[in-house]
């Protein structure tokens, strides 16, 4: 894998080259982020993507059939930087993507049109299983034996129960250290990283202050960093695109939504769609809707007030600069009920840009109050999702009001976190208050006794 795979930085001007086992998380020239890149000529892609569809197995003993388990490294041949046999897999990217007719109709979409992309039905409950597949494959290839993340409850649930499965060169669990902002995670998200046995740090501070910190402690103390700026959890972060074109039979959907906030998934669904049309396994790319909370909505406001385009990888570093320094200078704390993507300042920002670029996107943002809805819609109508994820149907909503996004277009929203990570949201937003929100459905006080019952149940008072 080292004749095929290598590390490069995204900046065109920059371009330097670095080994694949080379431990770095940007360019040591000049500081941008790096990908993992592949000689696309020395590696052996199926023709068609429709050869990864046979490989849908149950476990075996074997390398290659534990690997055919896994709903990332089925699709091992398109992100080949490591032997099969280091493989590391929980059973992840098993997900399903769900033909949604009562909600689209629901939103004024055509039957047909709309589907939604479970990732939370990984092994941790959110996407984050897909790029932790691949990051603790590096981390065996390097030999590490202590992982580390900053984290708003996702990431930190998903390394620390990787770290369990993964084994060291000793054959001992890896060692989870995990920075999580005091009071912000949700308690089903601490209690992951409890349960599976993670040194969990809570921070006075919010997600940047954590991954600010996680990034020197990473640098000091020899913990191998797992945040997006780790290239290779982008790499299997990938595969949710795989898995979207694989459940519409191949097709290509008009338009991909998806919810924004460090901004690895933007970033990675970007370098999946280039890589499929370079090595013409697809035909067009669809397009991308990026959707932030307004109370943290750096990506929205760069692109649509300031301007900031990727410009061949030539982006005005100048205008993002001002804007976190005018975010210093304000004091500015991101602030959303979403708390998965309350983040200030996506570290993959600059990998945005150009996903934006390669697939024609747009960014919009929405409030707590439409997310909330577009959660409860995804709840009633589907299998339920966290707040953040209720992002994007509440982005389709808007892109849908917009007249950017036809009701006969075909659409997938990404959903990327369970129903049961947050669900004291989800119950205080069916049963709080006297503002009652628009898709509420409180639960119903009743006497012990049939005729209660019966007065409830036929609407008789
Ligand atoms: N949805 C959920 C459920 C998330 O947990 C996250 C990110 C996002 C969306 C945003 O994805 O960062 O790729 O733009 N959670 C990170 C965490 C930050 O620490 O768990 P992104």
């Amino acid at each position: 894998m080292k004749e095929v795979a290598f590390q490069q930085c995204i900046a065109a001007s920059c371009s330097a080259r670095f080994g694949i086992e080379e431990l770095l998380f940007a360019c040591t020239k000049c500081g941008s982020l790096l990908d993992v890149r592949y000689d696309w000529d020395r590696a052996v892609v199926p023709k068609k993507l429709s050869a990864f569809e046979s490989r849908w197995n149950t476990p075996g003993r074997s390398a290659d059939s534990r690997a055919d388990y896994s709903g990332v490294w089925r699709f091992r041949d398109l992100l080949p930087f490591a032997p099969t046999e280091k493989l590391v897999s929980i059973g992840e990217g098993r997900t399903t993507l769900q033909e949604a007719d009562f909600l689209a109709t629901t939103i004024g979409m055509h039957p047909g049109q709309l589907y939604l992309q479970y990732e939370g039905f990984n092994p941790s409950g959110s996407f984050k299983d897909n790029g932790m597949a691949a990051a603790f494959t590096m981390a065996g290839v390097l030999g590490k034996s202590r992982v580390a993340c900053a984290s708003t409850g996702n990431t930190s649930a998903s390394l620390a129960l990787f770290a369990r499965h993964a084994r060291t060169q000793e054959g001992l669990p890896l060692q989870a250290v995990v920075f999580v902002g005091g009071g912000k995670i949700s308690s089903a998200k601490l209690a992951q990283a409890l349960d599976y046995g993670a040194k969990t740090i809570q921070v006075a501070g919010d997600f940047d202050d954590c991954m600010k910190l996680v990034r020197e402690a990473a640098e000091k103390l020899d913990l191998y960093l797992m945040n997006s700026v780790n290239p290779f959890r982008l790499e299997g972060q990938k595969t949710i695109m795989y898995r979207v074109l694989e459940g519409l039979g191949w097709d290509v959907p008009d338009w991909i939504i998806v919810p924004g906030g460090n901004l690895g998934n933007t970033s990675a669904f970007g370098k999946a769609f280039a890589e499929l049309r370079h090595l013409g396994l697809i035909d067009r790319v669809p397009r991308i809707a990026i959707i932030n909370a307004t109370g943290a909505n750096a990506l929205c406001a760069l692109v649509n007030e300031h301007n900031l385009r990727w410009n061949d990888s030539d982006w005005d570093q100048s205008i993002i600069d001002k804007y976190w320094s005018q975010m210093e200078t304000e004091n500015f704390r991101a602030q959303t009920v979403a708390s998965a993507i309350e983040i200030g300042r996506p570290v993959s920002l600059t990998k945005a840009l150009r996903t934006i670029d390669v697939m024609d996107g747009v960014v919009r943002q929405v409030t707590d109050d439409q997310i909330l809805d577009g959660k409860a819609l995804v709840g009633a109508h589907g299998y339920g999702c966290e707040p953040a994820s209720g992002a994007s149907v509440a982005g389709l909503r808007l892109l849908l009001d917009e007249k950017v996004i036809s009701p006969a277009d075909r659409v997938v929203c990404i959903l990327t976190g369970h129903a049961l990570k947050d669900s004291a949201v989800t119950a205080n937003y069916h049963t709080g208050g006297p503002t009652k929100p628009r898709f509420a459905n409180p639960p119903v006080t009743c006497a012990a006794n049939i005729e209660d019952v019966e007065r409830i149940l036929t609407g008789k008072d």
